[in-house]
């Protein structure tokens, strides 16, 4: 009979008295699930595995964030209604995180009828509390994104988007109280050091309340956007999306009566990256403390994967996608690769190369070697059944120290949020097996002393044994598979955390198997010479002719919404076409001084012969044309 192995979540279910939840942001509809939404979220199942290996009873929450206007405007531009979109998108999230092995215990979507009733039901307290109050609200709104921006977020006093000047506008609205809790924010951070980790962001966060705290404004009329909550007191306005947001964390747990919100509210952590700071380590707090809520423990907060050291951007298409590495790489290498490269709270590089490294190094190298090459002797020299140990030498004990005191460190670096020095623990001994192997030579003891040969590889089976453990909340199917082939899981033994520390004492009862390579090794793809950036001559670049111009006319095209032709005084006036339609307006670019290539080869664009190329500098915010630092002569050339 085979007995099924029980998950670690279902053996300490129930059992423990110890709880843990964690959080991951709730993920905007307006876009699929990118890389960067897949580490937090996979932080977040790492952490919630590791607390459940330690014994507490867990609980792990994501979900999706549908409303406000990012979402309206990308069910516009999808050609859908907001409804049909936001089901689709939430529902790829949804469908993502079980391919990535991510064990959430609930996912909220914020259209839930739950969610909408705990907000409105908070939204009250809080009014009759006296902390919302309807006012003025004058700002700077950018119709074409359509919001308000406040003065930092301008560039220049204009759109950084659209690069066109705000509109002031006034409106009203509903107000929270936002200022009254500064003193208190302020002395609760102070009093809880660990309350906003790493401490860079703990002390953004303490600079940012220097300045006066600005009451918050919570709400939208609604016939700019109806796509939102709407207001108990007030039906001709929605709930402002943050305002919205925030409130999935306590209504996913059943706000305010549910045995979840008694049970894992009290120990919330929460995870985002360093973009949303503000409202998490400000808004938040506040919202909490007015609608008479304890605040949550602990806010862990991440840095952002960079591409090829610049912004990840739709703009830019470099979007990198988990489910394409996955695929490629293997899902537990790509894990592995985000939890080892990346120090929490710092940003980090991603490049696949980087990537087939560590797969190459750490995993195929180090530990699938280790295991391979333990079993298969496990198989030959014992048929798979190793023996009692004999006697422990020096070097026997000091590997089994080492691995147990490895056990220790790991705990601390995990419930710091240290992954990599959590891994770096593990594979310290990782290394150790493999050299205390090419020392103990176990292929000459095979002939000359079994019980010594028994006594080695009981260590290094043992200690493989742990380093499984400690590795399943990174890996957990790499972590199971070392498990099976040591002969544990057969017996319906799930290994905990607590467990591993008693050296030998729990032994497989079946044979320890020969299974294929864990991790495949992966060719380093060469780049191909063409690809390689080639370098320019003086002469190549001679060969150019630059020149600054001068806009004289600017006109749009028809049936483009992206070209605008241009006329422009290069000492001669020349037509050229350029997609800049969004980026700038007529009146923006008539008189503006350029930087033309004018020996380019003609091209027709839309029936109409371009004569050249302006010279732009391209990022996630926008096109932005170059002009020399001083007027200069339309003519010019450009050395
Ligand atoms: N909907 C809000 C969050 C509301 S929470 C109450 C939101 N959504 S988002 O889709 O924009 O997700 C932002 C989060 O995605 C970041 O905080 C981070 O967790 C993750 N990341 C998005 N891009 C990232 C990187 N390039 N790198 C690392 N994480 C990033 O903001």
């Amino acid at each position: 009979m085979r007995i099924r192995r029980k998950t670690i979540g279902e053996i300490m279910a129930g059992r423990s008295n110890n709880t843990f939840y964690v959080t991951t942001p709730i993920y905007y509809v307006n876009a699929e699930p990118h890389i960067g939404h897949a580490y937090s979220t996979i932080v977040a199942d790492v952490i919630a595995r590791f607390y459940k290996l330690a014994g507490y009873d867990a609980f792990f929450l994501t979900g999706t964030d549908e409303h406000g206007d990012k979402v309206v405007e990308a069910a516009k531009k999808a050609g859908e209604t907001v409804r049909s979109y936001v089901d689709r998108i939430a529902a790829t999230f949804r469908e993502t995180w079980p391919k990535l092995n991510i064990a959430n215990d609930y996912f909220i979507r914020t259209t839930d009828e739950n969610h909408i009733e705990t907000v409105r039901e908070i939204l009250t307290r809080v009014y009759e509390k006296g902390d919302i109050y309807f006012g003025e609200y004058e700002g700077k709104y950018c119709v074409g994104c359509e919001r308000f921006y406040t003065d930092t977020e301008l560039i220049e006093g204009k759109c950084p988007i659209h690069l066109s000047e705000p509109t002031l506008i006034k409106e009203e609205n509903y107000f929270f109280r936002m200022s009254k809790y500064q003193d208190w924010l302020i002395d609760h951070i102070r009093k809880n050091p660990e309350f906003i980790r790493p401490e860079r962001y703990r002390n953004e966060v303490l600079a940012f309340l220097r300045d006066p705290l600005e009451d918050l404004c919570i709400s939208r009329p609604k016939r700019r956007l109806s796509w939102g909550i709407p207001l108990p007191f007030d039906e001709n306005y929605v709930t402002y999306v943050w305002f919205d947001a925030l409130i999935n964390y306590v209504s996913a747990l059943g706000y305010p009566e549910g045995d979840r919100f008694k049970k894992y509210w009290p120990v919330a952590q929460h995870i985002i990256a360093k973009d949303i700071l503000k409202p998490h380590g400000i808004f938040w707090p506040c919202m909490l403390k007015a609608a008479g809520i304890a605040t949550y423990r602990r806010l862990n907060v991440h840095g952002y994967w960079n591409i090829d050291a610049g912004k990840m951007s739709k703009s830019l298409g470099n979007i990198v996608k988990p489910m394409d590495l996955s695929s490629k790489y293997g899902l537990d290498a790509f894990r592995y690769f985000l939890m080892r490269e990346m120090v929490f709270g710092l940003d980090s590089d991603f490049s696949e190369q980087a990537l087939v490294m560590r797969l190459n190094a750490d995993l195929a190298n180090d530990l699938g070697n280790l295991v391979s090459r333990s079993t298969t002797m496990a198989s030959t020299f014992f048929n798979g059944l190793i023996p009692a140990p004999g006697t422990l030498d020096d070097e026997d004990r000091s590997v089994r120290d080492a691995a147990l005191k490895a056990v220790d460190t790991y705990r601390a670096e995990m419930e710091g949020f240290a992954f990599h020095k959590a891994l770096i623990a593990v594979w310290e001994v990782i290394g150790r097996l493999n050299k205390y192997i090419d020392t103990t030579r176990p292929w000459d003891l095979a002939k000359t002393d079994r019980e010594r040969l028994a006594t080695v590889l009981h260590a290094v089976t043992e200690a493989i044994k742990i380093v499984s453990v400690l590795l399943w909340p990174f890996m957990p199917q790499s972590a199971e598979r070392i498990q099976q082939q040591l002969g544990y899981n057969e017996v319906g033994l799930a290994l905990p955390l607590d467990g591993i520390k008693e050296w030998g004492k729990v032994r497989p009862m079946r044979p320890v198997s020969i299974a294929p390579a864990l991790f495949p090794r992966v060719k380093i793809e060469e780049k191909p010479e063409a690809e390689a950036p080639a370098l320019v001559s003086l002469e190549d670049f001679q060969r150019l002719d630059l020149r600054i111009g001068a806009i004289k006319k600017a006109e749009p095209i028809s049936g483009s919404d992206t070209l605008l032709k241009l006329f422009i005084d290069i000492g001669e006036i020349r037509t050229i076409v350029a997609g800049l339609a969004e980026h700038y307006t007529i009146d923006e670019l008539r008189g503006r001084q350029v930087v033309v290539i004018a020996n380019l080869k003609p091209v027709k664009l839309r029936g109409i012969e371009s004569q050249g190329m302006l010279l732009a500098a391209v990022d996630e915010a926008g096109v932005f044309l170059l002009k020399p630092d001083k007027e200069s002569k339309p003519g010019s050339p450009i050395r």
